[in-house]
C-alpha cells in the first residue's frame, strides 16, 4: 500500500473508517467478532489509518478499537475525535470544544483506546461558542504533554482552518468527500494545499450509495442516519440511483467494483487526500484496500468528473446546522 503524508503525518493512502461497525449504519454493533477480524485483515493488507470517534456508539466504537489493536497498537495511526459530547452538562451531540470538555474527553477517549497517546485528534464539529483559538490551544498543549500527536478539524470551513492553524499547525482536516459530495473542492482543497494541510475524505463512498449496492431504503433501520438523509429519500434517492448506474458502467469497463472506482478517483485527486472507507465486513475491506491497484485513464476520470452533482444535501437538516461553513 502506498503512503501519504498528511501534513507531517505519514499514512496508508487508504484508511478505514470504524463507525459503521458501532454506530449509525443498520447492523451496527450486531458483530464484533467479524468487525475484530476487519480491523485486523486492514492491518495485515497495510492499512495504518484507523478512524473513530467518542461519539460513535457513543464510546463503544473506541472500545471495540481498544480491544482489537491489543498488541497491534505500533502498527496504526490512531485517529479519535471531540466535540460532540459535552461532558460540562451538556450530553451526547452537545457541541462543546471548551478546553475543560477537551481535558475530560481526551482522558476517557485513551482510556477506551487502551493507549497512552492518540496520533491524530480531531475536533468533531466546530463549536459556535468556543473560539477556535482556545480549542486550538488546549490541544496545542496536548501535544506538548505527548497526549496526542496531531492535531485535525472535522467539516470546518475555511475561516476556521486559518484561524485554527495559525495557532498551531494542523495536520488534516476531515470531511465529506466523494464523487457525489465535491463541495470542498473549490475553496477549501486550495487552502488546505497553500497551508500544507493533508485531506481525510470521510464517506468516500457516499455512505454505501457509490457502491451500486443500495437499490431500496427498504432495509434500513430507524437508527439508521440514512433514513434521514436527504439522498436517501423521496425523488432524491431515484435521481441518484443513474449516479450509481454511472460508476457501475466505468466499473465494468476498468474490471473493477463501483466501491474500487470510487476510492480510486479519490487517490487520483491527489497525494494529500486520504480516503477512509467504511465497512465491517473482511471482504468488503479486501475489495476496498484492492483500490490502491486500480488505474483510472484520464477519459475516465473526466467523465467521473462531469458527473452532475447529487440530488439533496449531505446530511439532514440537524447534522447541516453543524457544518461550519
Ligand atoms: N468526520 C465526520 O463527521 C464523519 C462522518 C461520517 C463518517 N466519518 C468517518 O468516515 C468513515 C467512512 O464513512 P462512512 O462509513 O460514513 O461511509 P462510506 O465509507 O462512504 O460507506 C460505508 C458504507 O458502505 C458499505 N460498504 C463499504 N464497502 C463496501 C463495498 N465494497 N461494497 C458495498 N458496500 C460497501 C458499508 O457497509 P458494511 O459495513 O456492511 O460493509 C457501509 O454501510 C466512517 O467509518 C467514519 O470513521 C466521519
Amino acid at each position: 500500500m502506498k503512503h501519504i503524508k498528511l501534513g507531517g503525518l505519514e499514512v496508508s493512502r487508504i484508511g478505514l473508517g470504524a463507525m459503521g461497525m458501532s454506530h449509525a449504519y443498520t447492523g451496527a454493533g450486531t458483530d464484533d467478532a467479524e468487525s475484530i477480524r476487519t480491523i485486523h485483515r486492514a492491518l495485515d493488507l497495510g492499512v495504518t489509518l484507523i478512524d473513530t470517534a467518542e461519539i460513535y456508539g457513543p464510546y463503544t466504537n473506541e472500545e471495540l478499537l481498544g480491544r482489537a489493536l491489543k498488541g497491534r497498537r505500533d502498527q496504526v495511526v490512531l485517529a479519535t475525535k471531540f466535540g460532540l459530547v459535552s461532558h460540562t452538562g451538556g450530553g451526547e451531540w452537545t457541541l462543546d470544544s471548551s478546553p475543560a470538555n477537551i481535558r475530560t474527553a481526551v482522558e476517557g477517549s485513551l482510556r477506551r483506546l487502551g493507549t497512552d497517546h492518540i496520533d491524530l485528534y480531531y475536533q468533531h464539529r466546530v463549536d459556535p461558542n468556543t473560539p477556535i483559538e482556545e480549542t486550538v490551544g488546549a490541544l496545542s498543549d496536548l501535544v506538548s504533554e505527548g497526549k496526542i500527536g496531531h492535531i485535525g478539524l472535522s467539516e470546518a470551513g475555511v475561516d476556521t482552518i486559518r484561524r485554527a492553524h495559525a495557532v498551531h499547525p494542523v495536520t488534516a482536516l476531515q470531511s465529506e468527500y466523494s464523487l457525489w459530495t465535491r463541495d470542498q473542492e473549490p475553496e477549501v482543497l486550495p487552502l488546505l494545499r497553500e497551508l500544507g494541510i493533508g485531506f481525510v475524505a470521510y464517506s468516500p463512498l457516499g455512505h454505501g450509495f457509490l457502491t451500486g449496492k443500495i437499490r431500496s431504503t427498504a432495509d434500513f433501520g430507524g437508527d439508521d442516519f440514512r433514513a434521514t438523509n436527504p439522498r436517501f429519500t423521496g425523488e432524491n434517492f431515484q435521481r441518484n440511483l443513474r449516479l450509481a448506474d454511472e460508476v457501475e458502467a466505468i466499473a465494468a469497463e476498468v474490471g473493477a467494483t463501483p466501491a474500487q472506482v470510487a476510492i480510486a478517483w479519490l487517490l487520483a485527486k491527489g497525494d494529500d487526500i486520504a480516503p477512509i472507507p467504511g465497512t465491517r465486513r473482511v471482504s468488503r475491506v479486501e475489495e476496498n484496500i484492492a483500490a490502491d491497484q486500480v488505474n483510472l485513464s484520464a477519459e475516465q476520470l473526466a467523465k467521473l468528473d462531469s458527473l452532475p452533482p447529487a440530488a439533496g444535501e449531505h446530511h439532514n437538516e440537524q447534522q447541516m446546522r453543524m457544518i461550519d461553513r
